[in-house]
């Protein structure tokens, strides 16, 4: 059985997530999708509201499990036993952070195989932080998370 690991902070779920999850399911049997604290980030959500969310997000798949871990990466993929990592390219900046995360992690562990997967150029523009600072300003998100991520930033800030 291939096991892929879908890694983030996920605070909050994106559009852009939501397709690489969808054409993830399509190269493996089973995706874990890894809630992870990063503490260089002030959280918007709890990591408990963010795997609640994701799991509504997702609930219509039988094949996805939603996780959390905090640890390394490296240590959470050997303890699942998954085959590879895979994460979302936006842009050549994401291609300079996440081919250096990747030797990190292959550092780490020989075994560590990261799959990089090019986003829709619909969702090329579209990170977690501009949906925050977006809700913070008092803007409208809808086109950029799913509904169920949408209504949890409305419920969070009133
Ligand atoms: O959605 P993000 O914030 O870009 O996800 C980053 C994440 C969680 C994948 C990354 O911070 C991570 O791998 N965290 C686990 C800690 C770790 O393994 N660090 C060592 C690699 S440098």
């Amino acid at each position: 059985m291939k096991i892929l690991v879908f890694p983030g902070s996920f605070d909050p779920l994106t559009n852009g997530h939501i397709d690489i999850i969808e054409r993830s399911l399509k190269i493996c049997d089973k995706l874990v999708i890894a809630v992870f604290t990063n503490v260089a980030k002030k959280p918007f959500f709890t990591v408990e509201e963010r795997m609640k969310i994701i799991k509504e997000a997702v609930r219509k798949y039988n094949n996805i499990d939603v996780d959390s871990f905090s640890g390394t990466l490296s240590d959470y993929v050997e303890m699942k036993n998954a085959n590879a990592v895979i994460k979302g390219l936006r842009s050549i900046v994401d291609y300079e952070y996440e081919t250096q995360m990747a030797l990190i992690n292959k550092c780490l562990n020989s075994d560590f195989e990261t799959l990089l997967m090019i986003s829709d150029e619909k969702d090329s523009y579209i990170s977690s932080s501009a949906v925050k600072d977006i809700a913070l300003n008092g803007g409208n998100v809808e086109k950029f998370v799913p509904a169920v991520v949408a209504e949890a930033i409305k419920n969070k800030l009133k």
